[in-house]
């Protein structure tokens, strides 16, 4: 499969082969990894790392993917460059496509990841934006894959903020990989009805549904119980409002106990504010692949680049 100089904004851009491909692309360069063996797929390539938001994973997993297939990552962070400041977007976009062979962008609006992969040239990757987080996605694809052995078919509740970037990029991502989905939220925080709509779409497509609901009967069968905080970056001043929402979503045993099966698991993107969305006996059950979660940005983030611009 061939997705050179693909830009990678959301995964409503990719089918579920090319999908699968990442993931598949993904799990080899794993495995490698834990033999030792990195590669050299990027060597020669420059790659800058635009930060207007803080990142533990994201950053450190492009960082580290970088370097592992022989490419320099360049961090610029919000107070380095003047993006969207004194230098517009458009004119960033130019000049860092003349210096740089691929550009991650982590901040705020959408629309700025979308017109610096507009005018940039180069590949241009989302490390999140108030809209989506779709590299979290196949982070979080390849972790269900390896847990499960499939993903077709399988139960998936988002619990929480049901509009926010990660509600919004999984219900894509599962819709597309023929996941079953539940967004579980009071009605205020639901995602859309255009996305909405567009996911169902790709549901019907690939043999799984959609589902909206405020009870948390619904997680009946569930596989896989997700969350995320309830204030994104940019939201804190919405917390007590959000506090009082969102407490009858809270995963506790409770909730973990209502799927009705032994096996399901509790996933996060991180960071998790315990207590708030998660129990802290939930985070650090058995039943909790948080972490499995994390290290496989790293190993999907790398797939994204090889496929992208790797030789
Ligand atoms: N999950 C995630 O994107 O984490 P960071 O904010 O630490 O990058
Ligand atoms: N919804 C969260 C995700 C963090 C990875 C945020 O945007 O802050």
């Amino acid at each position: 499969m061939n997705l050179k100089g693909r830009n990678f904004i959301t995964l409503k851009d990719y089918s579920p082969e090319e999908i699968g491909y990442l993931l598949d692309l993904a799990a080899d360069l794993k495995a490698k990894k834990k033999q030792g063996i990195t590669g050299s797929s990027l060597k020669g390539k420059n790659i800058a790392l635009i930060f207007e938001k803080p990142s533990t994973r994201t950053r450190c997993s492009f960082v580290v993917a970088a370097v592992d297939e022989g490419a320099h990552p360049e961090y610029l962070g919000k107070d380095d460059i003047q993006l969207g400041h004194k230098e517009s977007v458009e004119d960033t976009a130019r000049v860092l496509g003349r210096v740089f062979d691929g550009i991650e962008f982590r901040g705020f609006k959408h629309k700025t990841v979308e017109d610096l992969a507009k005018y940039a040239g180069v590949p241009v990757w989302n490390g999140l934006t108030d809209d989506y987080h779709p590299t979290q996605i196949l982070a979080d694809l390849l972790t269900m894959k390896e847990h499960f052995g499939y993903l077709k078919g399988l139960r998936f509740v988002y619990a929480g903020d049901g509009r926010n970037n990660m509600a919004n990029s999984l219900m894509i991502g599962m819709s597309k990989m023929g996941v079953h989905f539940t967004i579980l939220a009071p009605k205020s925080l639901w995602p859309k009805g255009e996305l909405v709509e567009l996911c169902k779409g790709y549901a019907a497509e690939n043999g799984s549904t959609i589902t909206l609901t405020e009870d948390t009967d619904a997680v009946k069968d569930a596989d896989t119980i997700y969350t995320d905080v309830w204030c994104s970056m940019g939201e804190e001043d919405k917390a007590a409002q959000r506090i009082e929402l969102l407490k009858p979503y809270q995963v506790n045993k409770d909730l973990m106990e209502k799927t009705g099966k032994d096996t399901t698991i509790f996933m996060h993107c991180l960071p998790a504010v315990k207590g708030n969305e998660v129990t802290e006996e939930v985070f650090e059950s058995g039943a909790s692949v948080v972490f499995d979660e994390a290290e496989n940005r790293m190993h999907t983030i790398k797939a994204v680049m090889v496929a992208t611009l790797g030789e």
